[in-house]
């Protein structure tokens, strides 16, 4: 597969730009899919290497095959970017910038054995550690959580108006017969948003589920922490999110770590760090470029944030 045809990176360009690998060092990219990013800081760079991290074996092998001619200035590593610094031994202060590029890969939404896809006939599955998973997939969540739960997962990580009537018609669906394939989920979205359903609609449906699948929001929250701190002096984290609930979660984080004071309103003197951490580099964030966009429709949705250690 051609390196593009797995996945072609959003804002190469912009992430270049934020990361400056030309200063040199130890990069980590905790989102390495097809390894188009980390490719593209080290042919930047003959200084630079760089930690790849994808919790996707299929993602490990693709980057694996093109970031060969590197030879040891890429190290692969298959886990969840919350465990990345510890699983690599990486040492607080040591890292010249990280990157996480959140969401899935071309490769992923088009494997449609992966169950990503709402195309007909694919398994209800979306983890992304693979059908060889041990972790609940799709079609176990649709199955077992309760009608609040399902409403909420909808709502929250799909915004959806209608969350608490799909899931009561999945509960009643699923008494009959268990949804196991995109069209049984597809059908159970139109059961509930008729004849005006949209393309749009049943890909935030599906989003929706792939979030809570893979606990994408916990392992964002978990991982910003660490990478924050394994940076060293000067050192910067870039994140590239494609939902609203991911980009607001970095603004808040990337806020916190550039205030001087983080002490609750009215205390009379300040208790708390009482410095920065750093500095945001993006006071809105970037968004893709009307060109890239054109010729990469995927990458619409993009907003990137940077933020660098003081
Ligand atoms: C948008 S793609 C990244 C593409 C990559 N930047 C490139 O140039 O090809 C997102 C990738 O991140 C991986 N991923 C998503 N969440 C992850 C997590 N919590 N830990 C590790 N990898 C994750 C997915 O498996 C997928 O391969």
């Amino acid at each position: 597969m051609t390196a593009s045809a797995y996945h072609a990176p959003v804002m190469v360009r912009e992430v270049l730009a934020a990361l400056e690998p030309e200063r040199g060092g130890r990069y980590l990219d905790g989102t390495a899919g097809g390894g188009g990013h980390v490719e593209a800081i080290l042919e930047a760079a003959p200084g630079a290497e760089v930690v790849a991290v994808d919790r996707d074996p299929d993602a490990i092998e693709e980057a694996r095959r093109r970031l060969a001619p590197f030879g040891d200035r890429v190290t692969l590593v298959g886990a969840n970017f919350a465990e990345a610094v510890d699983r690599a031994g990486i040492e607080p202060g040591t890292l010249a910038g990280a990157l996480l590029d959140l969401g899935v890969s071309s490769y992923q939404i088009d494997t449609a054995a992966r169950g990503f896809t709402f195309r007909s006939q694919a398994p209800l599955d979306m983890r992304m550690e693979g059908p060889g998973a041990e972790a609940e997939h799709a079609a176990d969540i649709l199955a077992t959580r309760s009608e609040d739960e399902l409403a909420r997962i909808f709502r929250r990580y799909g915004e959806e108006p209608r969350a608490r009537r799909l899931a009561r018609t999945i509960v009643e669906r699923r008494e009959e017969q268990p949804l196991e394939t995109s069209d049984d989920l597809v059908s159970a979205i139109e059961a509930v948003l008729g004849p005006r359903m949209t393309q749009q609609d049943r890909a935030r449906i599906f989003q929706a589920l792939r979030i809570a699948v893979n606990r994408e929001i916990e392992s964002l929250e978990a991982a910003l922490p660490k990478l924050r701190d394994a940076l060293q002096p000067g050192g910067v984290l870039v994140v590239i999110s494609y939902h609203s609930l991911e980009d607001r979660l970095v603004k808040l984080a990337f806020r916190e770590w550039s205030a001087d004071c983080v002490c609750p309103p009215g205390l009379p003197v300040c208790q708390c760090r009482g410095e920065a951490l750093g500095t945001t580099l993006t006071r809105k964030p970037q968004r893709p470029r009307e060109d890239e966009v054109e010729v990469n429709p995927r990458a619409r949705s993009a907003r990137l944030r940077a933020w660098r250690k003081r």
